[in-house]
């Protein structure tokens, strides 16, 4: 309308003499200015969002919402109350059913109860061929056939986490055996890339490339500090359906000894889900470095899809020690256009990041070497989503 009004002012060549056209200019002068004073503004707050501190995610709300109406699809200061459990009934996933199954077809007799050890034995190398003697040690006669048609990958995100992981396998190893759960294998994710860590990385390096060699049915997304605490709690998709399985609901940290109930929200510490759900949400994100945060992102991933997670009833695990991380300071802007970014940063884009370098295969496990093919971006502005 208003262009074809300024055509037709063009075109009779009256633009000084009549005054309709030059309110129609000055109109859509007006307009003009107004984008660009827009722009201006979203430019400028998406900016300060660097200036981000935990302070103002916390104790300004107000803050966050105001900024929010502007870029944010998700209100990220009530984040931690967003429900990505599944409802009602489906909320927990009742590990007794298939326990049963296993004790009448396989004479598996599973009690909750386990004694973790934190202290694994000197001659307890992750290297070192000696260790199949431990694998021999705790092998089950046989696997039970409920699991046939199962292939577990248990992803384990790592670097310089040595007496973590010793202690993680040396209690882990046993537990699956204890399952009767034979068809698995764990797979040790290092990065070898120098700088800040990047997890979310690992995690799809190690996926896109076992789903071009082993092909798994089954992954589970396992954090090196995390122990299981209750044999009941069975490493498997079997009992899910679509949904993804939070296995790592409640945490027991050895500082004070009390449980910690995790926020509604978190999925992260171990995750277990079928190898399309993780194609569907387009695994995780690339852009998180250092710690916390790529959690965070893979829950709004789920929202934005729709998929919500069950937690067992069983899932409880000890956490172990370790020195405290780097904090990223990025991740609350970085998650402010998580579900934006969803569709291009993930499994789809990690091939032009990173690669595997060299697979080791020792008895206890698979040993993957990650490099990143690019320059750390992870204090590169991220470009305005509009
Ligand atoms: C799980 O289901 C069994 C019956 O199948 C029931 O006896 C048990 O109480 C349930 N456990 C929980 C924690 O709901
Ligand atoms: C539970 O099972 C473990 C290993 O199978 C066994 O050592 C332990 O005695 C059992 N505990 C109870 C209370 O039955
Ligand atoms: C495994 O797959 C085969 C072939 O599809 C099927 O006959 C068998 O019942 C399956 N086993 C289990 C435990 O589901
Ligand atoms: C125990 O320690 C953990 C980790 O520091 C903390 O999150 C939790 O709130 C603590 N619990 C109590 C009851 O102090």
């Amino acid at each position: 309308m208003a262009i074809q009004r300024y055509r037709s002012c063009y075109r009779s060549r009256k633009i000084t003499s009549s005054k309709r056209c030059t309110l129609w200019l000055s109109f859509i002068l007006f307009v003009l200015v107004l984008l660009l004073i827009i722009s201006y503004f979203q430019t400028s707050i998406y900016q300060s969002f660097q200036e981000l501190d935990d302070s103002i995610i916390y104790k300004k709300p107000w803050y966050l919402l105001h900024k929010q109406k502007v870029l944010v699809p998700v209100s990220i200061n009530r984040l931690y109350d967003y429900r990505v459990v599944c409802d009602g009934q489906s909320e927990i996933l009742n590990q007794t059913e298939l326990v049963n199954r296993l004790s009448t077809v396989c004479k598996i007799n599973l009690n909750g109860s386990l004694n973790i050890n934190l202290n694994p034995p000197n001659d307890f190398q992750l290297r070192s061929s000696l260790t199949s003697k431990y694998i021999n040690l705790w092998r089950a006669s046989n696997s039970c056939s409920i699991f046939e048609n199962e292939t577990l990958a248990i992803i384990i995100s790592y670097r310089d986490r040595e007496k973590n992981l010793k202690m993680l396998l040396y209690n882990l190893i046993p537990f699956l055996e204890r399952q009767r759960i034979r068809n698995y294998k764990i797979f040790i994710i290092e990065q070898q890339a120098s700088g800040s860590f990047n997890k979310g990385r690992l995690y799809n390096v190690a996926f896109n490339h076992l789903m071009r060699t082993s092909k798994p049915t089954c992954v589970i997304f396992h954090d090196v500090d995390l122990i299981p605490e209750n044999g009941q709690n069975l490493y498997s998709c079997l009992s899910l359906t679509h949904h993804p399985l939070h296995m790592s609901a409640n945490i027991h940290f050895d500082i004070n000894g009390s449980y910690t109930t995790i926020y509604s929200f978190l999925v992260g510490g171990v995750l277990a889900m079928r190898p399309e759900t993780f194609i569907r949400l387009n695994g995780y994100s690339n852009r998180y470095f250092n710690w916390g945060g790529e959690d965070d992102d893979m829950g709004l991933r789920f929202l934005s899809k729709d998929i919500c997670v069950q937690r067992p009833t069983t899932g409880y695990y000890y956490a172990a020690f370790h020195s405290i991380q780097t904090r990223n300071p990025n991740r609350f802007k970085l998650l402010f256009d998580a579900t934006l970014r969803q569709d291009s940063d993930g499994l789809n884009n990690i091939d032009q990041l990173a690669s595997v370098k060299h697979q080791y295969e020792y008895p206890l496990v698979t040993w993957i070497t990650v490099e990143w093919i690019e320059q750390d971006y992870s204090s590169v502005v991220p470009k305005k989503q509009t």
